[in-house]
């Protein structure tokens, strides 16, 4: 066992663990134990970790003596729609799975939203365990139970807070992830340093590389960094009332990328909050809130990790400014009509901004390179 970490999300009765380092998978049975009321459970996997992961963790089931059916989701996002849940749910009911039970989700952040949506509502809400299989996921969307389906107006705009029993982060998992994969993650593992974390983000500035290279201390120390700042936000602000939305630094901008480019394999989720990240730093800059300086160092260690810099770096560069801003107009957290951005004083050091106008952003974007029409 090497290089393993424990971090804890403090939710009082609803408290839970992350487990994060090499092995975990081939461990889980041991994790989960002490969590399970009967030797039985549910694993819903991506169906592109049949030949791989999944039979790791049916072993080490099989070995403990517990009980288990495995539901494969088609890989992508669009996966996560009403039909495939609904199947999902009788599935799970034909499981005879009750509400003490645990379901487990294994895969990225699409089977986590799903299943985890799945367990909120089945007989009103079920137990399920996190197994995150991609960097994103791990440092992300499988800690503080924010579940989801997506609806033909947006993404993740059908879900519920449903916190998971325990989260299993294993590092092995991550070397089957292409490099682009792990690069989307990395940037979310940028966003805890650049949010709230400077030393963290000096941290990356000089193990960014070994982080992205898979060393396994590096990337199980990131991991850990990461889910702990997390973890820290979620048990201060679990139903984003406040301070939960600084979580979304760079993703106001990120999203307006995303649904210029369909949401596809042209820009990840992680790619668009790299970019969102290096212009929330310079509109930042350029409002006089934070130093020039630091918006620099951003945009250097997301050029440095071969991750956009620049609008000319996302598919064919251009995007008009007014667009961008229609986009923008949907995302969450619009409160009565006014966007509402994430933007720094400095590097650790975020705040939440409601005080942005329309023509001042437009001529930012337009100074970063958005097309005038
Ligand atoms: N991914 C942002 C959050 O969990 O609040």
């Amino acid at each position: 066992m090497s290089d393993q970490h424990k971090v804890s999300v403090e939710l009082g009765d609803r408290a839970y663990e992350i487990i994060i380092g090499s092995g975990v998978l081939a461990r889980a049975a041991a994790h989960m134990a002490p969590l399970l009321t009967r030797p039985k459970l549910a694993i819903v996997a991506d169906a592109s970790l049949a030949d791989n992961h999944l039979p790791v963790l049916r072993a080490a089931l099989d070995d403990a003596a517990i009980a288990h059916d495995s539901y494969l989701v088609p890989s992508g996002e669009t996966s996560k729609n009403f039909t495939q849940l609904s199947e999902l749910c009788d599935w799970l009911l034909a499981q005879k799975i009750e509400r003490n039970d645990c379901i487990i989700a294994l895969g990225g952040g699409v089977v986590g939203d799903l299943t985890g949506f799945a367990a909120a509502i089945l007989r009103r809400g079920t137990r399920f365990i996190q197994i995150p299989t991609t960097l994103l996921a791990q440092v992300d969307s499988s800690i503080g139970g924010k579940t989801a389906i997506n609806a033909k107006s947006g993404k993740n705009l059908i879900g519920a807070f449903h916190q998971p029993d325990l989260v299993l982060a294993d590092m092995d998992v991550l070397k089957t992830l292409p490099p682009r994969e792990i690069g989307a993650g990395y940037a979310e593992i940028v966003k805890y340093g650049a949010l709230g974390d400077k030393d963290f983000f000096v941290w990356l500035e000089a193990n960014g590389d070994a982080v992205l290279a898979l060393d396994e201390a590096a990337t199980a120390e990131a991991v850990a960094r990461s889910c702990r700042a997390k973890a820290a936000i979620v048990a201060r602000d679990e139903r984003e009332t406040g301070e939960r939305a600084l979580l979304n630094l760079g993703h106001t901008f990120g999203h307006a990328f995303e649904a210029l480019t369909g949401y596809d394999n042209t820009l990840l989720h992680g790619e668009a909050v790299a970019y969102g990240m290096v212009l929330a730093f310079a509109f930042s800059a350029a409002r006089g809130h934070c130093p020039p300086d630091d918006a620099a160092r951003v945009k250097t260690l997301i050029a440095a990790s071969k991750l956009p810099d620049a609008m000319k770096a996302i598919g064919a560069g251009k995007f008009a400014a007014d667009d961008l801003i229609e986009a923008m107009r949907q995302d969450k957290k619009v409160q009565n009509g006014q966007m509402r951005f994430i933007l720094a004083h400095g590097l650790g050091d975020t705040f939440i901004a409601d005080d942005v106008d329309e023509h001042e952003l437009r001529d930012f974007l337009l100074a970063q390179g958005a097309q005038a029409a």
